[in-house]
């Protein structure tokens, strides 16, 4: 059926030429010859990133085309070595130093992408937050990762609860300007920055040395911080030439927050470390603000993902027709399962195939593709990238046949693999526990051809326009509400954002079901945690499914959603 169908290579030229080839022959060591630290052994992603392009000449080129609706500005590949310099300076000056965590919670900005980069240049960690998160959630990861400092703006400052964070030092305000109120403790970025100087010794450090710690949701338990070092870029640099397909001239748009590991690794070093330039759009999504950034900008290369891509279906096909898109070559889509029928509008309305593609926070860049030189198989996220090893395994380690469901594995050692769950090694070695398989979680099977199919979650992870939600976090904010005795929380399916969150509900005795209630529980979740983590759906129930030993059947809720058989209850208490 839908495997048989095959969209043709359209492009006459691409970096990859042969990818058969390539995944006989190439070596990640090989790649090593891009970066300066091949003759140094020196290292750090952000020099490789900005400085470099410098050094080499490059200077004067547009690194970054930042706009929202308030601001337009660009910045040269030069004038953010100067910025990234002097932030380096101001962290410094604050006794910051390599290893320590900085955090950056703000919307997206220059400044962010400045903090970022100032901060790898002193070899700090740095720990980005999405701006959407309230102050559960921000406590959480700043207490897991004990941070030092965090780079916040006046507005979203009140969600940072410094009293209850003894590891952290100082908050760095990014104001409209230089005059904002600060309390004590807190610095001032703009006026920090005026002073400072653009003269930096930057911190050298060593491949494996921490880079980033992206904190991601599992089924159970807080979410975890995956730390990758700055041997990731060896990864970001290869990815981004064979399967973004970027080249000197390209005008590239990602459009993921630096708050998600999409938006870092391909929002920043992917494009970055090959000089090329960079579109970040600020603000909230709308078909017409999407597409007159293609326009305005001349975008050559887009990346994006499914949810995005669906409701620019949704908007239809006429508002296209009002914006010249002729600049466009390549688009791709991450983050969940790309629907075929996604893929045949955008051969019709675009006139280019989406390239879907795999990976995980874990993983740290792509690791399945649909590469330019190769055919499509609409519903495919496409094949291994050359250097990686991916297969479908039982649940004993044991490799399938084609054509079988099973886990998604990886043979280990990739370059930006995660290298650490924050404080928890046990959880980091769960995933390792089928040597030498890396064992991702999702489910999928590879047909004749080599190419991977997805099929789902194996864990109870809820993936909501491509944004990983974990509901043992849902459920706990869900039971601090004094109404609610008992929350379980699934994903349903849902034609527009792949799934949304419902959430099973046990009432306390003395309250009694009614639309207000789900409102203000519904209230209470996006407030106390984040807006894409509040259950779009709730339902009351007098009893929820349980274990004996008092854990909620997540299963047993799904089957109910879905009308299915509710399998095994052996378990289940009566
Ligand atoms: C899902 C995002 C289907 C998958 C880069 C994975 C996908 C999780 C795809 C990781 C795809 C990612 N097709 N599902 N092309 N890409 N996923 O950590 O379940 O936010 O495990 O990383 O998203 O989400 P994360």
């Amino acid at each position: 059926m839908s495997q048989q169908e095959l969209i043709p290579v359209l492009a006459t030229s691409y970096n990859l030429k042969d990818y058969e080839e390539a995944y006989r022959t190439f070596d990640w060591k090989d790649v090593e010859k891009a970066f300066t630290w091949h003759e140094t052994g020196k290292v750090n992603v952000a020099y490789e990133a900005i400085d470099r392009h410098v050094a080499e000449g490059r200077g004067d080129k547009i690194a970054l085309l930042y706009s929202d609706d308030t601001r337009s500005e660009s910045y040269t590949f030069a004038q953010l070595q100067n910025l990234t310099n002097r932030f380096g300076n101001v962290l410094r000056k604050y006794g910051i130093k390599k290893g320590d965590r900085v955090f950056i919670f703000m919307p997206r900005s220059p400044e962010l992408y400045v903090a970022v980069l100032g901060a790898l240049k002193i070899g700090a960690i740095v720990g980005p937050l999405f701006e959407a998160f309230m102050e559960a959630a921000v406590r959480d990861r700043l207490e897991d990762s004990e941070a030092v400092a965090i780079v916040t703006t006046p507005k979203l400052k009140g969600r940072v609860p410094v009293k209850e964070l003894p590891a952290l030092k100082h908050v760095i305000l990014v104001g409209d300007n230089e005059n904002i109120e600060l309390e004590s403790g807190e610095i001032s970025y703009h006026s920090e920055m005026q002073h400072a100087s653009d003269d930096l010794e930057i911190e050298w450090v060593d491949r494996e040395d921490g880079m980033l710690l992206h904190y991601t949701s599992g089924s159970t338990g807080k979410p975890k911080g995956v730390l990758h070092v700055h041997n990731a870029m060896i990864q970001h640099y290869q990815t981004a030439k064979w399967v973004l397909d970027l080249r000197e001239d390209d005008i590239y748009w990602c459009t993921a927050d630096p708050g998600w590991v999409t938006g870092t690794s391909y929002g920043i070093f992917g494009p970055w470390l090959h000089g090329v330039t960079s579109v970040v759009r600020g603000g909230r999504f709308s078909p017409e603000d999407w597409y007159q950034t293609i326009e305005k900008n001349r975008v050559t290369v887009w990346y994006s993902a499914p949810t995005a891509f669906r409701m620019l279906m949704g908007a239809g096909d006429e508002l296209i027709k009002k914006y010249d898109l002729s600049s466009l070559r390549h688009i791709l889509s991450v983050g969940e399962p790309l629907n075929p029928e996604v893929v045949r509008w955008g051969l019709k309305v675009y006139g280019l195939r989406i390239h879907d593609n795999w990976w995980m926070t874990e993983t740290g860049g792509q690791m399945i593709s649909n590469y330019p030189c190769m055919p499509i198989k609409p519903g495919s996220m496409g094949k291994p990238f050359p250097g990686i090893y991916a297969t479908i395994v039982d649940d004993q380690g044991n490799e399938l046949p084609p054509n079988r469901m099973g886990n998604l594995a990886i043979r280990k050692g990739w370059p930006s693999m995660m290298r650490k769950i924050w404080k928890n090694p046990s959880k980091y070695e769960e995933y390792f526990r089928l040597e030498p398989w890396y064992i991702s979680g999702d489910s999928a099977y590879k047909d004749e051809d080599g190419y991977f199919w997805f099929q789902g979650r194996v864990d109870d992870v809820i993936n909501t326009s491509g944004e990983r939600v974990g509901p043992f976090e849902v459920e706990s904010k869900l039971v601090e509400h004094p109404a609610v005795a008992e929350a379980g929380v699934i994903g349903k399916p849902d034609p527009m954002r792949g799934e949304i969150i419902k959430a099973f509900i046990a009432l306390r005795e003395g309250y009694k079901p009614s639309e207000e209630l789900k409102e203000e529980i519904r209230q209470f979740v996006k407030n106390g945690l984040a807006a894409h983590a509040a259950p779009r759906e709730i339902e009351f129930r007098d009893k929820l499914p349980k274990t004996r030993s008092g854990k909620i059947m997540r299963r047993v809720l799904k089957a109910w959603e879905l009308g299915l058989p509710t399998g095994d209850l052996s378990t289940m208490e009566d």
